[in-house]
């Protein structure tokens, strides 16, 4: 990827490194010789500076630009999770994968072990597709209101189906409500994700609302909660993955901005 800035160094600066290319010491150059330089060394399009790529040109002012490349992907641009609620959805969610894969974004689908049957093969692309594919219980309860047994029952029924499908263990998930027991000890340990941004997609069901809501509010290495259920949200997500691509955003799954 590459990313462009600016030097503000001006002339000074310019003159400098022309005299260092020349090898040496030697009298201040005229502008108009300096600006040829610098518009010379903008042709020399790949420099190797510190193992980053380095690419110059000038503008009109005779500022030096300069961009680099060769950094290592993603490291510099600004990260942000979609995350899908209670799916899969036997209509909706197959729509939504399609969408993400036309725009290469990978996103996190927390499923309830319920909704589970008889969609086998949407939660095998899921995986395929390199989506992340966590846990929301099985009958999306409350946890903190269970025994501790019945807690983890309906943690372990979950995990167990999805792996069953997908090979993977499964890692995270997502409370329902938001309700999270830290004291909670199945047979796995299971990391919780929660979210920073709230669409109440199910509430609305209003696209225009949903994508408001987030354009408007998201910060980088947020966490955004929707409902895979909905033909609204499906359009909604598709439209803020459109929006803020253009904004530079990258989309990653969610495991990605909890462990940073
Ligand atoms: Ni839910």
């Amino acid at each position: 990827m590459w990313k462009w800035g600016k030097l503000e160094l001006g002339w000074g600066f310019a003159a400098l490194i022309v005299l260092a290319l020349l090898g040496g010491a030697g009298p201040a150059l005229p502008p108009v010789l300096l600006a040829a330089a610098c518009h010379e060394l903008g042709h020399l399009s790949a420099l190797w500076l510190a193992g980053a790529r380095v690419e110059f040109h000038c503008d009109q002012t005779g500022s030096m630009m300069f961009r680099l490349g060769g950094v290592e992907p993603g490291a510099e641009t600004k990260k942000i999770a979609l995350t899908f609620d209670d799916g899969p959805h036997p209509r909706y969610t197959e729509e939504l994968l399609d969408g993400l894969a036309e725009r290469d974004v990978k996103a996190t689908f927390f499923l309830l072990g319920q909704n589970i049957e008889g969609r086998e093969e949407i939660i095998e692309r899921m995986a395929r597709e390199g989506h992340l594919i966590g846990n929301h219980t099985y009958y999306h309860v409350d946890i903190t209101r269970l025994s501790q047994r019945e807690a983890c029952r309906e943690i372990l029924d979950t995990s167990e189906k999805i792996t069953a499908i997908t090979g993977q263990p499964v890692e995270y998930i997502r409370p329902p409500f938001g309700n999270w027991d830290k004291e909670l000890e199945c047979e796995v340990m299971m990391l919780p994700i929660f979210w920073s941004v709230d669409t109440l997609d199910w509430t609305t069901k209003n696209e225009d609302q949903i994508v408001q809501k987030v354009v408007t509010k998201i910060e980088e290495n947020d966490i955004i909660l929707m409902h895979d259920s909905y033909d609204s949200t499906v359009k909604a997500a598709l439209r803020i993955v459109d929006l803020l691509q253009a904004e530079g955003y990258e989309f990653v799954t969610a495991d990605e901005l909890i462990l940073e």
